[in-house]
């Protein structure tokens, strides 16, 4: 099984790519900020919860988040691969996943990091906020808030991948398919 872990900042463009790949391998999509939402759109118990922390564009809690990805996993342990898009956003995470994965025979691939320049981070999703309805778009307070959480929380877990000899960088500036031409090259070399 091919299980991609797709890993950049807010607006690197993850959710872009998540679809190509799920196209072109025939992959299973698991975007943790989307299932969220449709919890928070459904009015769920789990979505009341989550929906103030990503309101203010901070991390909600590793507990909600591995739980929600337990069940996902094995009940997709008999398809082509998986990319997870959003997660795992700490190392706790990661470790969760990891044995997540490893409960049902499987592993992490290889985690490919979408590198992009801050101001391009913050030219696409001020776009994007004029159609997306994300309240975590509308602010560029919120949009920096996310950045920077994401620098501090979330880019550690590239030392976990790279401990691992897992992780793959991708230059994620440009067009969206010259940059998708660059993650299949590293897929096609796994
Ligand atoms: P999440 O939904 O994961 O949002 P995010 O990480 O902030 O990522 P985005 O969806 O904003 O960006 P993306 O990288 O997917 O880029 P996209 O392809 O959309 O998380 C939201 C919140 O949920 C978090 O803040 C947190 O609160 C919570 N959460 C989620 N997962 C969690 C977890 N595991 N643990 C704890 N909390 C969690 O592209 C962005 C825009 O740019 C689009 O408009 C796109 O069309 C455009 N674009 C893409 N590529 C290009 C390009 N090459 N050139 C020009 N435009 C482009």
């Amino acid at each position: 099984m091919l299980n991609i872990v797709l890993f950049g900042p807010p607006g690197s463009g993850k959710g872009t790519h998540s679809a190509k790949l799920v196209e072109k391998y025939n992959l299973v999509h698991f975007s943790t900020g989307d299932i969220l939402r449709s919890e928070i759109a459904a009015q769920t118990e789990l979505g009341m919860l989550a929906k103030s922390v990503m309101d203010k564009g901070e991390l909600v809690s590793d507990k909600l988040v591995i739980d929600m990805m337990r069940n996902k996993i094995s009940q997709n342990k008999d398809k082509n691969g998986l990319v997870f898009d959003g997660f795992p956003r700490t190392t706790e995470q990661a470790a969760a996943l990891d044995k997540l994965l490893a409960e049902n025979n499987l592993s992490v691939s290889a985690m490919i990091m979408l590198d992009v320049e801050r101001e391009e981070l913050v030219t696409r999703l001020q776009k994007r906020s004029e159609t997306s309805g994300r309240a975590d778009d509308a602010d560029i307070r919120i949009i920096n808030n996310r950045i920077d959480v994401y620098n501090r929380q979330t880019l550690p877990i590239a030392e976990y991948y790279k401990k691992q000899n897992k992780f793959q960088n991708v230059n994620g500036m440009g067009s969206i398919d010259d940059i998708f031409d660059r993650i299949v090259k590293v897929i096609e070399n796994l």
